[in-house]
């Protein structure tokens, strides 16, 4: 079983994306049983707490369904047995490299839009994923596509390694 998880601050927005759209395209790939997902939160504040009305009116507009989402916080037994960290901004790369227990397990962090195929050129400055959580519903469209972007292209070299 391949694991991803996808962290971001309060797991109300960004990594609740990542976690039902990832979900949803492997199902489509015929992936389900051969990756498990899961996400959270680098802050605590949220936890039990149904994703942001902003990120579930999102996704509903794009046919994801992320009403059953609840928020967690990450737990460093996350890198115990998980072979993709997702970060969404370099500030979650940072917060999780100090919590992994060795080089071996930080190895595993990647920024979630490092996997969009269109920004392989660019640094990672440019493939942050911005918080919406301030934000008006513009910027959460603006996650959701980035988000997306990203899941999608991971779901293309997941198929490659599994197919
Ligand atoms: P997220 O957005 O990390 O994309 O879920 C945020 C949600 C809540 C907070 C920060 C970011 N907060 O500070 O409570």
């Amino acid at each position: 079983m391949y694991t991803v998880a996808a962290v971001c601050t309060g797991n109300i927005c960004r990594s609740p994306m990542g976690h039902v759209i990832l979900t949803q395209l492997l199902d489509e790939a015929g992936l389900a049983d051969d990756v498990v997902v899961s996400s959270s939160g680098t802050g605590d504040w949220h936890v039990g707490e149904p994703a942001d009305p902003r990120t579930v009116a999102t996704l509903e507009r794009h046919g994801y369904d992320g009403s059953a989402h609840r928020a967690a916080a990450f737990e460093p037994t996350t890198f115990d047995d998980v072979d993709l960290v997702l970060a969404a901004d370099y500030g979650h790369v940072e917060a999780l490299t100090s919590l992994a227990p060795n080089e071996a397990a930080a190895g595993h962090i990647r920024l979630m839009r490092s996997f969009d195929p269109a920004l392989k050129d660019l640094g990672d400055d440019e493939r942050q994923t911005a918080d919406p959580w301030y934000g008006q519903e513009a910027d959460f469209e603006t996650c959701f596509e980035h988000v997306e972007a990203a899941c999608k292209g991971l779901v293309r070299e997941l198929e490659a390694l599994y197919r």
